[in-house]
């Protein structure tokens, strides 16, 4: 594999030395290519040594090989370690004022960024909405680990081990090839009609106002997405996200619980397999006001410290009902047929009463679907902000399926293998 090995400039840049050593014992080609400021701390003889390779340092050098455009377009894989705050905010922005930001502007190849800074600096505005924009481009940014960090001060900011970048690089060079790989026969999922639904609901309180969930919809979007590349014909039912719909697939917008539950029946006859992958709010509020409810504004009957408490201003109480439960409602609409085959997702925490696994195979008996992705939800077994585990669950085994941490994309891929195999059963 040929690997670009970016080095910013910051005192991280030691650690790169050790990263640069996996890569290259692990037989792939290395090409480092240090920011000017990078060489400030480690110079251009280590990281030729290390890596028994020229060292591709500027534009101008061996300007008629083009290597500003031939580095990324031939690279596998980049990874940038330490990215410094300015090489994050350069490479949002598409800025190309040097090598190592000419090749994250041609690499067409998986690109992990690993940055290293103070905490101010990770935790500034601009830095946050940096690396937002970035991920949402599908670059891969790790988050720096709690620590001590250049002289007295500590917090998030450091670089992660060499060990934990390598990982984390490989896993996304394999999830790459995994969503590019052609699906075998039976694998694929031609000739399959399916329904997802995805986001969170929103539940109106007044014209201005909602009740709703964090729910990013990335996980329904990424299940969209590989069912239509494998094949299937789909359906995406959409409450609030802020992604663009996913290409091949039909999409229904809608806002409340009750939009989508309309939505979803009305499809459900043309599905062969319907994935339930929103976030549902489970209540709404009793009432929807017609106009903005106002500070001084006292609705419905409340108990007497209450109603005191809101005639001085001080609280309110809002009166929640429940919503209908979409999948529960298709499980029984489903009776003793075994179509459509019905997939519920599930956050849940370990808690006094039992562990994750222990919620999830009591939720999987209470909905009664044939397939649970239990996400762990709560736990720092994450790398990075869009890799998640889940434990797959079916009624007719104890056996469960564990993936991950894993990308939304490659979670969604191991979905749509069990979806397949529990098909082949029926
Ligand atoms: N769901 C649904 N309709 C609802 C709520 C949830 O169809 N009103 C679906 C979700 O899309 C998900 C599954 O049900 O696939 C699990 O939802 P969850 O809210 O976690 O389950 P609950 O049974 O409500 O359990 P809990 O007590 O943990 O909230």
């Amino acid at each position: 594999m040929r690997v670009v090995l970016g080095v910013g400039g910051g005192i991280a840049a030691y650690k790169a030395c050790a990263l640069l050593r996996r890569f290259a014992e692990s037989g792939h080609e290395v090409t480092v290519v240090p920011t000017r400021a990078a060489l400030q701390f480690v110079g251009e003889t280590t990281w030729a040594a290390l890596s028994g390779r020229p060292v591709a340092r500027d534009v101008w050098h061996d300007a008629h090989e083009v290597p500003h455009v031939r580095l990324g377009q031939q690279a596998d894989l980049v990874v940038v370690a330490p990215a410094t705050a300015d090489l994050l905010a350069k490479a949002a922005h598409g800025l190309a004022d040097d090598l190592l930001t000419n090749v994250l502007l041609t690499a067409r190849c998986p690109v992990l960024l690993a940055p290293a800074m103070h905490t101010e600096m990770w935790t500034h505005p601009a830095t946050v909405a940096n690396v937002a924009l970035l991920r949402d481009r599908g670059v891969h940014v790790l988050d720096p680990v709690s620590g001590r960090l250049t002289g007295a001060d500590s917090g998030p900011g450091r670089l992660p081990e060499p060990g934990d970048i390598h990982t984390a690089a490989m896993a996304a060079v394999q999830d790459r090839a995994d969503a590019l790989a052609e699906p075998t026969a039976e694998m694929g999922l031609r000739g399959l009609r399916v329904l997802v639904t995805a986001g969170g609901t929103r539940e109106p309180l007044d014209p201005v106002r909602f009740l709703g969930n964090r729910s990013s919809g990335k996980q329904g979007y990424a299940l969209a997405q590989v069912a239509a590349q494998r094949g299937a014909e789909v359906r995406l039912v959409c409450a609030h996200t802020s992604l663009p719909d996913p290409p091949g697939v039909q999409v229904q917008r809608v806002e409340t619980a009750r939009e989508m539950q309309h939505a979803v029946q009305a499809a459900v006859a043309e599905a062969d397999v319907v994935v339930m992958a929103a976030a549902v709010a489970d209540f709404r509020p009793a009432q929807v006001a017609e106009a903005k409810i106002k500070k001084t504004h006292h609705p419905g009957q409340q108990d007497e410290e209450a109603q005191t408490a809101e005639q001085a201003d001080d609280a309110r109480t809002l009166r929640l009902v429940r919503n209908p439960d979409i999948l529960a409602g298709l499980v029984q609409a489903r009776g003793a047929n075994t179509s459509p085959l019905l997939v519920g997702f599930a956050a849940e925490t370990g808690d006094e009463d039992g562990d994750v696994l222990h919620h999830a195979r009591a939720k999987l008996d209470r909905k009664g679907c044939d397939l649970l992705v239990a996400n762990e939800v709560g736990t720092d077994l994450t790398f990075g902000h869009d890799e998640s585990t889940v434990h797959l669950l079916r009624p007719d085994t104890d056996a469960v399926r564990t993936v991950g941490p894993a990308t939304k994309h490659a979670t969604a891929a191991a979905v749509w293998d069990t979806v397949r195999e529990i098909l082949g059963t029926l």
